[in-house]
């Protein structure tokens, strides 16, 4: 079932997903409220990724023979696939084997040791980042502040899960040299406004790191119009598969940006005692790459533009709707972030009176609904709002209405279930 008023066609999508033809827990439908944390995958990603191995499996950019140059066609075409996605340039377009991985590249670029490295941080540079960070888009920052001396300040968020952006030219001051924000919350679902801190982190000469793992797969990525500097997203959130991430980054800047790890391929000369480095993106993609992976994102990029971002995004907002007014009449319900559907994405964490959410988690489990339960891996955000964990529905194109009245129905169940206990 669709909601009347959506552009999506769920019953068509899914057919197009294997895992939603299996049941789980005796027999019930999937229904899977989890994309925050991986998403499904389309027979087409799954049959590009098995294709490269069965018909044009050899090591990229090494062998003289036929299969060689069939694999490193389809890996380069997988990055101009992703370069067309980004809206941006296909030598800017670096595979990293995870979002964070891209963020531990940045930031040990950021601090490679070398006096030439004019990205080199060093004692009295700031650092930027917000309370709502993903660990992975934190503790690099903060591990690389501790290495260098750098000073770790950050955005705090307001109690209806926005940033707090009125001490933003305090925050970003002469001495920052990174802003590194989440575009859109795996928690709160809260899109970030990108114009006011991009503009005042160019002001003062700071470069923007975006990880946009939560909204690049579900909405229209130009990365010319965000303005940002280095952006990165993970693969397996975007219909993708495992072990593949990207980071985009300026030309310009990737030009002078040190490697982050040694090896095959990444270079230009060795001689024992010293090697100089290949231009980006191969700089950065030390050793075989992950090249099936390479070409099953590709497939799901093709697979997401085909359906359309706009219409996706559009999608999962009527969901988070339907679930925003039905949890506002649970009264015991309460939704950590933005309770209306401005610069929201489809992700909705709250918690349910006293029920521990790891119980309601297990319990809609058995109703056959997958959700997260936890701190989310942002660990501090979740204390900030002084819990230890949330339930966190995500939506994807795959998801529909009755999916939302399961939920619903599940957690009344769990109310019911777990009242006297
Ligand atoms: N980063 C993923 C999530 O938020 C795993 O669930």
């Amino acid at each position: 079932m669709s909601n009347s008023s959506s552009p999506l066609d769920t019953a068509v999508i899914r057919r197009d997903f294997p895992i939603f033809t299996r049941t789980v827990r005796d027999g019930k439908k999937l229904v899977y409220l989890d994309s925050g944390a991986t998403s499904q995958k389309p027979e087409s990603v799954i049959s590009a990724e098995a294709n490269f191995y069965r018909m044009h499996n050899a090591a990229v950019h090494r062998g003289a023979h036929q299969l060689a140059e069939e694999a490193t066609e389809a890996y380069e075409g997988a990055r101009e696939s992703v370069a067309k996605f980004l809206r941006a340039t296909v030598d800017e377009i670096i595979f990293t084997k995870s979002a964070t991985e891209s963020l531990n590249l940045l930031a040990y670029a950021f601090s490679s040791g070398d006096s030439l490295n004019r990205f080199q941080i060093k004692r009295g540079d700031r650092i930027v980042v917000t309370e709502m960070e993903h660990h992975a888009n934190l503790i690099p920052w903060q591990q690389l502040a501790k290495r260098t001396g750098a000073e770790l300040v950050w955005f705090e968020v307001t109690p209806e899960g926005r940033l707090d952006l009125s001490k933003i030219s305090e925050l970003i001051n002469s001495d920052t040299r990174i802003v590194a924000l989440t575009h859109q919350s795996n928690v709160l679902g809260t899109i970030n406004p990108l114009e006011q801190i991009v503009a005042r982190a160019h002001e003062v000469g700071a470069v923007v790191v975006l990880d946009a793992c939560q909204s690049a797969p579900h909405k229209a990525i130009d990365v010319e119009k965000l303005g940002v500097d280095f952006l990165t997203f993970s693969g397996h959130k975007a219909l993708g598969p495992t072990g593949i991430g990207v980071l985009w980054g300026r030309s310009e800047l990737l030009e002078d940006l040190p490697p982050f790890l040694f090896g095959g391929s990444m270079i230009e000369n060795v001689s024992m005692l010293d090697a100089t480095w290949a231009p980006s993106p191969r700089r950065f993609e030390a050793g075989v790459p992950n090249m099936a992976q390479a070409v099953g994102l590709a497939s799901a990029l093709e697979y997401l533009t085909n359906v359309g971002l706009e219409k996706i995004s559009a999608h999962e907002l009527l969901l988070t709707e339907q679930l925003l007014a039905g949890l506002a009449n649970i009264e015991e319900a309460k939704v950590f972030g933005p309770e209306s559907t401005v610069d929201r994405g489809g992700t909705v964490s709250f918690t349910v009176g006293a029920i521990h959410p790891h119980d309601l988690g297990q319990y809609l489990d058995s109703q056959g609904i997958a959700v997260r339960t936890g701190h989310h891996c942002a660990w501090p955000l979740t204390r900030k709002f002084g819990i230890t964990a949330t339930t966190r529905a995500s939506f994807y194109l795959y998801n529909d209405a009755s999916e939302v009245d399961a939920l619903l129905a599940g957690i009344a169940g769990a109310q019911e279930y777990f009242k006297d206990k």
